[in-house]
């Protein structure tokens, strides 16, 4: 057993689709939230600038002394791929769990995969789909004005603007004719209901926030840190620009009030 909080970080508010799958999965676990919003968006910058990111991120969570790092960011999980490899805590990305249950899924073995330039750039989703079942084929689509429209709240799959984007983006993978789709950046949960209007019902739109909630609650199960806290567990929320109106956004993202502690910090101290 183990009290400490779970890490989790994205570059923005899109995490907070992982959190509420977290809050459902593993409601006794306390969390620290760290969203990088004064550097948003990570998805149109060089790897080498995300990798230094995801570094000052996982720092400042480790200072809060967590027992688990999540990075709920489909792109630091794509580029920053040797993160695991200097954290002396359990760690997880979201690309291994959203393609594991992208395959399960699937029945036509075409899957999907959208997400930030950098993400898909990386062709991460599509090799690891490849070590899961290298007969299914991958169609990959990025989607850099995704981002910007769920930031400014244009989410509504009944808004023209949100569907005339979404089709821009998704003509191609809904022609070929693929029965799943990885939303592959945490951000894009938000507008699911949007997506799935436009691909229409059969075809099966996999959350990278839920199945990484899903998979890091094995991961704790199996090393025996899980939380023997008997109350709802408490959220702590950092970020690195100003936290005014942070309440509302992330109540959208969080599908629930936001009644906790939200600091302001300054990650380049990390
Ligand atoms: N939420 C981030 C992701 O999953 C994307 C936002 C960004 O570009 O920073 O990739």
């Amino acid at each position: 057993m183990n009290n400490a909080p779970i890490g989790v970080f994205d570059s923005g508010l899109g995490g907070l689709t992982a959190v509420r799958e977290l809050r459902n999965v593993l409601p006794n676990e306390n969390i620290v939230y760290f969203g990088d919003t004064g550097r948003v968006p990570y998805g149109t910058r060089s790897n080498e600038t995300i990798r230094k990111y995801a570094s000052q991120d996982t720092k400042f969570l480790l200072k809060h002394n967590v027992k688990l790092i999540i990075a709920a960011c489909g792109t630091v999980s794509s580029v920053a791929v040797n993160l695991k490899r200097d954290l002396p805590v359990p760690y997880t990305g979201v690309v291994s769990p959203t393609c594991f249950a992208a395959v399960r899924a699937t029945k036509n073995k075409k899957i999907g995969v959208i997400g930030t330039s950098a993400t898909i750039n990386s062709h991460s989703y599509r090799d690891m789909i490849a070590e899961f079942d290298s007969s299914v084929e991958v169609i990959e689509q990025d989607c850099p004005l995704f981002v910007p429209l769920v930031e400014n709240g244009f989410i509504d799959k009944d808004d023209d603007v949100v569907r005339l984007v979404i089709e821009r983006y998704m003509n191609g993978i809904k022609e070929a004719g693929v029965d799943t789709v990885i939303l592959g950046c945490t951000h894009y949960p938000i507008i699911k209901d949007a997506i799935s209007s436009v691909m229409g019902e059969g075809v099966t739109l996999i959350d990278s926030g839920k199945e990484t909630a899903i998979y890091a609650a094995k991961i704790l199960k199996e090393q025996g840190i899980l939380s023997d806290n008997s109350e709802k567990g408490d959220c702590e929320f950092y970020v690195s620009d100003t936290p005014d109106g942070f309440e509302n956004v992330a109540g959208v993202f969080l599908g629930e009030n936001v009644s906790h502690k939200v600091e302001q910090i300054d990650i380049d101290k990390f």
